[in-house]
């Protein structure tokens, strides 16, 4: 085995991302919903963008308008900045400066779960509804608190992952700590015999409409509509997810 086969990278976990999260490009679900806005509208912008995946599908559709994508991860943009005719901003929501440029926001595969504290979760829909023109949305889901999807994030719901130029890896999550709707976990990526190569640790912030609602409306938005899961069902006690169209005020 060489050194590199023994060496897992941050380019390597963006590659990864990509292979297991293809975005849903069907009509009938949401993401086919978002891309479709997407490639139609004006100016978007897709906060929490990681790789780049919806703007490049948006172009890839023939969208013709102006794409803006902003993320704090410089692995998850380098994939993204595969495509030069697409602005990409390296910063968290918070640090965004945009008034009133874009015709629709978005968050997607639960980057709004990366807002923690009440103070950064206030601050970034701030930053949002400022980038937003006066009328236009804010589309975005997140998981469900009463799910508790935390509970199969365990070592034995782990497997091998291949990237595309052959080198095989073993990679499980572990929660490490559960604080009401905060959860710290550590993802880990090991050699196929077990040995740790990069172990990574998130905490991500669980909602119920309860909790999420207030935010919004404070931060100057209309709660237009919510659904429960990717498929734009309806919102229940017992949904795995919220996904809402918020309207700027
Ligand atoms: C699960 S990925 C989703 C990526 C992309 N939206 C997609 O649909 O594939 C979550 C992304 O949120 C980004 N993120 C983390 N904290 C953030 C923050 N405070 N503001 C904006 N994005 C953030 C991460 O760097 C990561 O790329």
């Amino acid at each position: 085995m060489t050194a590199d086969e023994h060496t897992f990278t941050d380019a390597d976990s963006a590659l990864l991302y990509d292979l297991e999260n293809p975005w849903d490009t069907d009509e009938s679900s949401w993401e086919g919903y978002i891309l479709r806005c997407t490639t139609l509208l004006d100016a978007v912008l897709d906060v929490g963008c990681g790789t780049g995946s919806l703007l490049h599908l948006a172009r890839e559709h023939g969208a013709k308008g102006r794409l803006v994508g902003v993320d704090p991860d410089p692995a998850m943009l380098e994939r993204a900045r595969r495509r030069d005719d697409i602005e990409w901003s390296q910063a968290t929501a918070a640090e965004m400066a945009y008034e009133a440029e874009f015709d629709l926001a978005t968050m997607n595969s639960n980057a709004f779960q990366c807002f923690v504290t009440d103070d950064e979760l206030r601050a970034s829909l701030a930053a949002i509804r400022r980038a937003l023109k006066d009328d236009r949305v804010f589309l975005f889901g997140t998981r469900h608190l009463q799910a508790r999807a935390w509970e199969a994030w365990n070592p034995e719901n782990g497997g091998v992952v291949t990237l595309p130029d052959g080198r095989q890896f073993r990679s499980w999550y572990q929660v490490e700590k559960v604080d009401g709707p905060l959860v710290t976990f550590t993802e880990t990526m090991a050699l196929l015999d077990g040995t740790p190569v990069r172990t990574a640790g998130t905490t991500l912030r669980f909602h119920t409409p309860e909790t999420l609602n207030p935010f919004l409306v404070e931060a100057g938005f209309r709660i237009e509509s919510q659904y429960g899961d990717e498929k734009t069902g309806p919102l229940t006690p017992d949904s795995r997810a919220i996904i809402t169209v918020a309207r700027a005020q």
